[in-house]
Parts: C-alpha cells; structure tokens; sequence
C-alpha cells in the first residue's frame, strides 16, 4: 500500500514530501509525523519537485517493500545530483532494521528508527543547517525501553493524534506497540521492539479528543491487538474493556480492532463486546497463516488448526453476523504439497470474506531464516498462491452474492480511486468508496460532500470483493 503525504512549510517556503510504504502502523506514524510537522508551521503541497525535504517511512515485513524503497532512494539520488541542497530521511521498519547501511546510501541524510520518531523535528533541522549524515536507531531494541523513551513517544503519540486526513471522520489509535511473539519468520519483533501496551487513560483521552474533531470510526492498532493487556491495581484492562469504555465516548460510531492473534486470552470477552455493542463492527481479522499444524509448529505460532477453527466457530456463535478475514505465507521453508493441501483445507472450512496472501519472504536474523533454507522454489510458490487465491475467491464470491438486493449502512470513504465499471454518471455523483461494518467495500455514485458519512445503499451487484450499488 501506498500513501503520500506532502507538506509545505510556508514561513521559509520549505517543502516536506512524505512517501509511506507498508502497514496500517506505518500510516499512523506518517500521520502522526505529518501532523508533528504541520504543527510546526509546515503546511501539505503535492510535489516532489518542490520538496527541500523527502521523508520515507518504510516497511521490512517481505523483501519486496525493501526492494521497492531502494528503488525509490535511487531515483532520489538522481534527483540529488542537480539539488544536492534536498534533504532525505528514511524513517520506519526498514531504517530500524538497516541503519548504518541505510545511512551510507548516497541519497540519505538521516535514518530513523520507530522508537525514535519523537526526535523527526530536531532531525530534519539539522539535516537541513548541517551536511553531516545522522543516525537515530535504537541500539538494543529487544530490551525494556528507557522510562524516558516511553514517555517521549507517548508525548509523541498524544500531542499528535489527530484526525488522518486521507480518509475523512477515520482515524486509527494505537493501543500497544511492539510484539514478543517472534513468529519464526517475521521481523517485527526486531524492528518494533518488546510487546507494550499503553495506558488506558490515554487512549481513552485520546479517543475522546479525535471525536471531538468529528471522528467517526476509530481502529485500534496492535500487532497482537486482543492481547492488549494493562494492570491497575486490582483491575486488569483489556482490549474488550477499552471497546467498552470507547464506546461510550460521544461521537464515536464504529470501532475496529486489528490485527488479531489466534489466542484463547480474552476472546470470548472480545466476541462479547462486539456482540452487545452497535458500535464495535461486525469484522475480525485473524490470521491462521498455515493450516498445517507440523509449519505453524515451525512458524512458531501456538495454535493447531483445528484449535484456530474452533475459535472461529467460537466467534461465529457469539457474532453470527461477523466476517472474517485472514493471512497466509504459502511456501514456508519446507512446506511440502501435504502441508499446503491442509492450508486448502482450512481456507475452504474457515470460509473467509477474504484473506491476504502472501509468498514466503526470508527476512534476515529471524529464526525461520537462520535455521532454515529457503527451500520452496519461486514457481512453487507461485502456484500455491494463485491456488489459494482461487479457492478463497470462490468463497467471496458466494459470500459478496448474498449481499445482492440488500440495503447496508455505509461509511463513506471518498472517492474511488479505480473507477469500476458501473463508473461515474455526472460531474455531480462521481464513483464513490465506502464499507460497511464488517469490511466489506461499497462502489456507488453520488456527492463527493458525502465522504466522512454514512449513507444506506441498496447493492444491485457484486463481484468477490466489492459490492456495487446505488444511494437508498
Ligand atoms: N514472508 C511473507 N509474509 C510475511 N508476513 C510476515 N512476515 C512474512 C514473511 N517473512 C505476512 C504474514 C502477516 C502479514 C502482515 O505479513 O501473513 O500476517
Ligand atoms: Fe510478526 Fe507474529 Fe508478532 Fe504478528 S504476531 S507481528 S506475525 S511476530
């Protein structure tokens, strides 16, 4: 996925370009660093051209994001030898895991890692004043982290919570960061540090602050997010305790939560709270990433697929409405044809809305990658994937097809950025983008003063992943 942020300061004419490759964590950090920037007088612009300054937030969770920002840095480098005076930063993921390499690029000026966006401002001031290249990684990510650090990107993280604006009345609050699960194949836990979540209060606080800017719907962020764990005195808060007490914040009117691990902790109480509560979506995302119990033994995940089935059926008691997506790496290091027939399986039982996946990436210094060869050769995994593909898209066609001739409530995201077939019918309605609560995406023309609604549409169409309709 792809954002693009471009700010403008107007005091000095300094421009900031901001370009965010990766998951939904790393659009909150861009947002967040979008707005510390605005707050310092800088100001959105659309050009690359006209930047003094081009920000990169990066993503390291398959070789491919990585290939695609080097990339980038070497058209910028180009750009570079006729404005030598153009400051670049890498920031996220990629500046974590790659520091000093990343540094020695010809095009960057600074790097800075996740835990370090507190210090962006001071960064680009000093790239800006001085030549020299700075470094800004944390050295031990894997330990506690200073009470100075926390607080700074708690500090960090309030001050600038507001709304993101590429979707309006949409925001996304992050209730923990960091993961100690060390999936064998995943570099999170060495680039986002140890599990923390953070304060309720905070959250609450902060939650409360965006619907008073007219947010509607607010995602809560995790990598493990139905871990979410805070002790307070005799209390234990977690994630469905937050749903709870945010729903009950005035104006807040939908509230997602991913991503979810397969874990039995909290669960029920989770599935409860979206049960009772019209304001927590119909919607959970959990990723099985294998259905062969002897590759999630190896991926580390503590969960057999049948255990995962069972919370699934578990969910679907207590939500029977909910829709369900998951993620899956095909061609894990020594995934045979059994192996993968069992992730087939699984994807058939599961019956997804729809699933992400993806081919096994080996990320440097995770386990899978030290101790096992990258066995399962390119066009196997290919194969696999367009398998997978198929079957999950059978399934969401049959589940999108029951959809025909409904009416469902909507929040309008704005325009549709890939006009589909049913496709503008005036200057007046362009195709607009919308979901309902259990994810699902909405095509349909109307007024662009629409985006950041609701609105009810009757679906007189669909196609696996999208449904089209016209305004009720
Ligand atoms: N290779 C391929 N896919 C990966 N994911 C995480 N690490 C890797 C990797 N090394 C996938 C998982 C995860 C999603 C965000 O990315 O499916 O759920
Ligand atoms: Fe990575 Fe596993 Fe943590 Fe998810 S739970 S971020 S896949 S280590």
């Amino acid at each position: 996925m792809l954002q693009m942020l471009y700010i403008c300061e107007l005091m000095s004419n300094l421009c900031v370009h901001i370009k965010s490759f990766g998951c939904q964590m790393n659009k909150l950090d861009t947002a967040l660093v979008s707005s510390a920037l605005q707050d310092e007088g800088f100001i959105l612009t659309e050009s690359v051209k006209e930047a003094d300054v081009v920000l990169i937030n990066t993503c390291s969770v398959r070789e491919h994001a990585e290939q695609r920002v080097l990339s980038h840095l070497g058209h910028l480098k180009h750009i570079k030898e006729s404005r030598p005076e153009l400051v670049v930063g890498v920031i996220g993921c990629m500046a974590q895991r790659l520091g000093e390499t990343l540094l020695e690029h010809e095009a960057v000026n600074f790097v800075c890692g996740p835990a370090e966006i507190p210090q962006i401002k001071q960064l680009i001031r000093k790239a800006l004043k001085e030549k020299k290249k700075s470094l800004a990684v944390t050295e031990k990510i894997r330990q506690k982290a200073p009470e100075e650090q926390n607080q700074a990107l708690e500090e960090f993280e309030s001050a600038y919570g507001i709304e993101d604006e590429s979707i309006p009345a949409q925001a996304f609050v992050r209730v923990m960061r960091g993961c100690n699960n060390f999936c064998s194949y995943c570099v999170v836990p060495y680039v986002r540090g140890p599990e923390i979540s953070r304060l309720p209060e905070a959250i609450i606080e902060q939650i409360k602050k965006l619907a008073d800017h007219g947010v509607k719907q607010i995602t809560l962020l995790g990598q493990t997010v139905n871990s979410y764990k805070y002790k307070q005195g005799e209390k234990t808060w977690s994630l469905a305790d937050l749903l709870d007490a945010a729903g009950d914040i005035e104006g807040v009117e939908w509230l997602r939560f991913v991503t979810s691990y397969p874990s039995e902790e909290f669960f029920d109480e989770i599935m409860q709270v979206m049960a009772r509560s019209p304001k927590v979506c119909k919607y959970l995302h959990m990723p099985a990433q294998s259905g062969s119990d002897r590759i999630l033994h190896a991926m580390n995940r503590n969960y057999s697929a049948a255990r995962y089935l069972e919370l699934l059926d578990r969910a679907r008691a207590i939500v029977p409405d909910i829709a369900i997506a998951g993620d899956f790496i095909v061609g894990f290091p020594g995934e045979t044809e059994e192996d993968f027939q069992a992730t087939v399986d699984l994807v058939k039982k599961a019956r997804y809305k729809n699933a992400f996946i993806f081919k096994y990436s080996p990320r440097p210094g995770t386990t899978a990658d030290k101790r096992q060869e990258d066995t399962v050769p390119a066009e196997v995994k290919q194969k696999r994937i367009m398998q997978l593909l198929a079957v999950q898209e059978q399934i969401s066609k049959e589940l999108s097809r029951a959809f025909l001739g409904k009416e469902v409530t909507v929040l309008i995201e704005g325009l549709s950025k890939k006009p589909h077939l049913n496709s503008t019918d005036s200057e007046k309605n362009p195709q607009l983008v919308a979901r309902t609560e259990t994810d699902y995406i909405v095509v349909f023309n109307g007024p662009t003063l629409l985006a950041g609604k609701f609105a009810q549409v009757k679906i007189t169409r669909t196609s696996p992943l999208t449904l089209f309709g016209e305004l009720a």
